[in-house]
């Protein structure tokens, strides 16, 4: 009921705009639009050169296809097709299709990376403004165009570190798999991002994009993106109220239809599509999620029914969580500490808190630094594990006294508090490699601290009454992707070797995934794993007839039940 009442709230806007653009040259305010959130943006947007300036700007086509679409989605909806269609299960037969498909060589083909042509780019350089369901549309907002070689040169790079990416791009670029799909996506727009975001425009797919984080977008990336013809809508210290707007942003493309594919991290702009625009959810085949903290985020939508959309699980393939999580955080941590900081680590008591992939990562790569590494935990198995791994287990009651540089890695929330914080070393330093803003108290650090002393961008200082300081990078949000470049390309590869995978999936076979989460079939998280082999130099031996026999395996794989831990 919801659903059918917001398209008729859409239908009956769109039709008022017509009438009015018929009749008239400013088209009223539509019902449905935020005039004061609308208003707000132009202002902060208008000294921009592709900033709003005509208010009749608004598009009679861009209008009239939308009209098309809400009304062909009414009758849709009146026809009954509310029920999602049954899932089909994925046997081997169709986890051997993907192997076939993923392996294929098809590497004399000639590649065409979807860049727009001329007269496209003259389209988005023009004052655009699509006004449409309360969104005010512009053809992209970055911080700096004019970064954009800078950004090249990184996509460059990136590009030859990502060879799971890059086979992928040239085994379907010819078959063109995702021609139809209208991407949004919501993820650092950072270099590895953009090689992804490439790839699905060779592979067909129109695609925007917003970023997840407000600290993590490199600035040099998203101009070299828009300067290829991606709607971008991300820059570096964006507020919480910009970043939502970004979002908004890619809900509908420039030809006025909406999205029909998300690829979201930390289930954001689900969250919105589920919140605005629940009307759009059936027009969307799914979203692939990336990390941990969204997919707990999903669960609970899922747990309570709100739920509308089919997820692939990303994180959920082993050469995603435990890589990029793993091994990833593990690299980038530091470079987040070291360039926030400059500090020494070696000899440093490092508090961690959480064992699971990304603590495990954070505690190897610190300890292989120097440092006398400490593990948090409430889950008895990872505390366990880290005592065997050779750390110790303690509270936060007692770690809090004794650490001098803490990394809190659970996706959850409220893990350093404020009668943690009183009790700290002077100068400890307090990050965030897990998720949001909240794993430490950042609330509680602003309104007891005593000063807030700015040190660079992404480094405050804060004074406390106890006479004490605490070091805070990146306002308590992820330090890797805040203060330094993310997750190394290489491990990049891997996951968005399976964001790749999972957009295919969901787009070719439409309606064979039920609402609800899902992951990918284990026979493609080993190709995964195998198109980055031959980078490395790795030979992997080959079951003989008697050993697949005897363990009762085929030699193509999958090697292990999907069960298997790792
Ligand atoms: N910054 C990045 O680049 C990056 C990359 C991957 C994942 N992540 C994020 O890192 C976070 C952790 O991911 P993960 O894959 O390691 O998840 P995980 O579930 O494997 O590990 C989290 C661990 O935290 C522990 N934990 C929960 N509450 C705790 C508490 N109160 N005290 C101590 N320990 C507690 C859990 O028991 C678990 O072992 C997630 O938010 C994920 O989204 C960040």
């Amino acid at each position: 009921m919801v659903q059918k009442r917001k398209l008729s709230v859409n239908l009956a806007y769109v039709q008022q705009q017509q009438q009015e653009e018929e009749g008239s040259e400013n088209p009223s305010t539509p019902s449905i639009l935020t005039p004061s959130k609308a208003k707000y943006f132009r202002r902060q947007f208008s000294e921009q050169n592709f900033a709003i300036q005509k208010k009749t700007m608004v598009q009679k086509r861009k209008l009239s296809v939308n009209l098309d679409y809400v009304q062909q989605q009414q009758q849709q909806e009146e026809e009954g097709s509310e029920n999602p269609p049954t899932p089909s299960i994925l046997t081997p037969s169709k986890a051997k299709y993907f192997r076939r498909q993923f392996s294929e060589q098809n590497f004399d083909e000639e590649i065409t990376i979807n860049r727009i042509d001329d007269e496209e780019k003259e389209q988005i350089k023009k004052p655009l403004l699509l006004l449409i369901d309360g969104i005010e549309k512009l053809p992209y907002k970055i911080a700096d165009i004019n970064l954009a070689e800078l950004g090249r040169k990184a996509l460059s790079m990136a590009e030859a570190e990502m060879p799971g990416v890059m086979r992928l791009r040239k085994i379907y670029a010819p078959k063109k798999p995702l021609k139809g799909v209208r991407l949004a996506g919501c993820l650092h727009v950072t270099a590895q991002t953009g090689v992804m975001i490439e790839t699905f425009r060779a592979l067909g797919a129109e695609v925007q994009w917003s970023s997840c984080n407000p600290l993590s977008t490199q600035d040099h990336i998203a101009a070299a993106l828009v300067k290829a013809g991606v709607p971008i809508y991300a820059w570096k210290g964006e507020t919480e109220e910009e970043k939502l707007w970004c979002i908004d942003q890619t809900i509908y493309f420039a030809d006025g239809q909406p999205l029909n594919a998300i690829l979201d991290d930390g289930c954001n702009l689900v969250r919105v599509i589920h919140e605005k625009y629940l009307h759009l959810t059936s027009v969307i085949h799914g979203s692939s999620e990336e990390t941990t903290a969204g997919i707990t985020k999903l669960r609970k939508l899922f747990k309570a029914n709100k739920l509308k959309i089919p997820i692939i699980n990303v994180n959920e393939c082993v050469t995603k969580s435990k890589f990029d999580n793993n091994y990833g955080c593990g690299e980038s941590l530091i470079d987040g500490i070291k360039r926030a900081t400059d500090v020494m680590i070696g000899g440093k008591v490092v508090v961690i808190v959480g064992y699971g992939h990304v603590g495990k990562g954070c505690a190897k790569s610190l300890s292989g630094h120097g440092a006398r590494v400490i593990i948090t935990e409430i889950d008895p198995i990872c505390a366990l594990q880290a005592a065997m791994d050779g750390y110790e287990v303690m509270t936060m009651a007692e770690a809090c006294k004794i650490g001098q540089i803490f990394v809190s890695a659970t996706g959850s929330t409220g893990l350093i508090r404020g009668e943690h914080i009183m009790e700290m070393r002077d100068m400890a330093i307090l990050c965030n490699i897990g998720s949001g803003q909240t794993e430490i108290d950042v609330v509680w650090l602003k309104a007891n601290a005593i000063k807030i002393e700015n040190i660079k961008p992404q480094v405050d200082i804060y004074h406390l009454s106890n006479g004490r300081a605490i070091i805070l990078p990146a306002d308590g949000r992820v330090v890797n992707l805040s203060c330094a470049h993310g997750n190394p390309s290489f491990v990049m590869s891997n996951s968005f070797s399976n964001q790749i995978l999972a957009q295919i999936e969901l787009f070719t076979k439409k309606g064979q995934y039920a609402i609800g989460i899902h992951t990918l079939p284990k026979i493609l998280d080993e190709e995964v794993a195998m198109a980055h082999l031959d980078y490395l130099g790795v030979k992997l031996d080959k079951l003989t007839p008697t050993q697949s026999a005897y363990v009762d395996l085929e030699p193509s794989g999958p090697f292990k039940p999907d069960y298997y831990r790792y």
